[in-house]
């Protein structure tokens, strides 16, 4: 039994009931789009100059998340919509990297769960296809981005902690098909991050680059974080919900005990007021904040909470709670003429630009309310 439940239930599904309202008016602004921020309260749209953002299945996600809870058909016209532009993307294989998760999870894969139709099975298993062409057999690892044009800096054998968010993609691959192969992938990826990301105080790092031939680390990097050997807190998000995620869909315990490895260095680190730094190293004088690490941790910490093997349900239940109840009070922007409800999210420690809204904060943060009330509709 997990302490409180009914109280917060009640509360988060007042919460979710403000962000449909809310989310109502955004739609009907934003449905021919796909936004990743916005300007001046307005989305922004990136499905006609840069279908390939790593972001782009994040806004369909939130469209099956609102279906699910409202049953009201608009929201399942426009996920079905952002999945079919995101055909452009099989015909142009630089715009493939290891993101084929976070773009085809929450729209092919989504619709495929709800509607059971050949179409987004298809865009599903070609999406798994090209992400486990990208497994490096003698490194065990995934490659994580091709080489950008301009830079000239070699990405074979950089793998981040961020993948482990993709690794569903080729565990639903496996089930669906009934061909292990894509599993074999992400348990031989997966393991290999459970050796070389998590350090000894359960923090992860961004980016391992591995020998391309013989594998092992050669070199870590601070990535979108303060530094090298720093905490970026997105990344122990990311580090939290993927290891949770292989447990689930492998029952490997030894997942599990790494994602309550990093939750746990995440709570320690916590700030009383429940709010996220960038980096939980960033100087002291910097306070950048990263609302959606906080809500990425959150969905992870509440998946755990809800395995039996898990040792302490009710420590990773309460501190994904205080995460969720931190952003409602102080970082929604409860406008209905404005675009954007996570605020001060930061994609990156060394950008230029920090706090502004991002499409995935929204996304998790509606996620985790979905969670809290059981209306989830699984995506991962
Ligand atoms: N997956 C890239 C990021 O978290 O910014």
């Amino acid at each position: 039994m997990i302490l409180m439940e009914k109280e917060t239930l009640i509360w988060a599904e007042e919460a979710l009931e403000k962000v449909t309202k809310k989310m109502e008016c955004v739609h009907e602004r934003s449905k021919d789009k796909i936004p990743y921020t916005t300007v001046n309260g307005v989305h922004d749209d990136h499905s006609k100059n840069d279908i390939g953002w790593w972001t782009n299945g994040f806004w369909g996600g939130i469209m099956w998340q609102l279906y699910n809870v409202t049953k009201d058909e608009r929201y399942k016209k426009t996920a079905i919509e952002n999945e079919e532009k995101l055909d452009a993307l099989f015909l142009n294989y630089k715009l493939l990297d290891h993101d084929n998760g976070f773009k085809w999870l929450p729209t092919a894969v989504a619709n495929y769960r709800v509607t059971s139709n050949d179409q987004s099975k298809n865009r599903g298993i070609l999406a798994a296809d090209n992400l486990a062409g990208r497994f490096n057999a003698n490194g065990n690892f995934i490659r994580a981005w091709n080489d950008w044009d301009g830079d000239k800096v070699d990405r074979r054998g950089w793998a981040i902690i961020d993948c482990m968010m993709n690794l569903p993609l080729l565990y639903w691959a496996s089930e669906t098909t009934k061909d292990p192969r894509y599993k074999h992938i992400a348990i031989k990826h997966a393991n290999t991050a459970k050796e070389n990301f998590v350090r000894p105080d359960g923090s992860v790092k961004h980016i391992v680059e591995f020998d391309i031939e013989k594998g092992g680390e050669v070199k870590n990097y601070g990535g979108q974080g303060y530094k090298e050997g720093s905490s970026w807190t997105r990344g122990q998000g990311w580090g939290i919900y993927g290891f949770a995620l292989s447990f689930l869909h492998t029952g490997d315990i030894e997942y599990l005990k790494t994602a309550q490895k990093i939750a746990d260095h995440f709570i320690e680190k916590t700030p009383e007021n429940g709010l996220i730094p960038v980096d939980f190293e960033q100087p002291s004088d910097i306070t950048w904040e990263d609302s959606t690490a906080a809500a990425i941790a959150a969905c992870g910490m509440i998946q755990i909470s809800k395995f039996d093997e898990c040792t302490d349900k009710d420590k990773y239940y309460n501190a994904a709670v205080k995460l969720i109840k931190a952003l409602t009070d102080n970082r929604i922007n409860w406008n209905e003429n404005e675009d954007d409800l996570l605020t001060k999210c930061t994609a990156a420690y060394h950008d230029e630009k920090h706090e502004f809204s991002i499409i995935y904060g929204d996304y998790y943060y509606i996620e985790a309310l979905c969670k809290l009330t059981d209306k989830e509709l699984f995506i991962w």
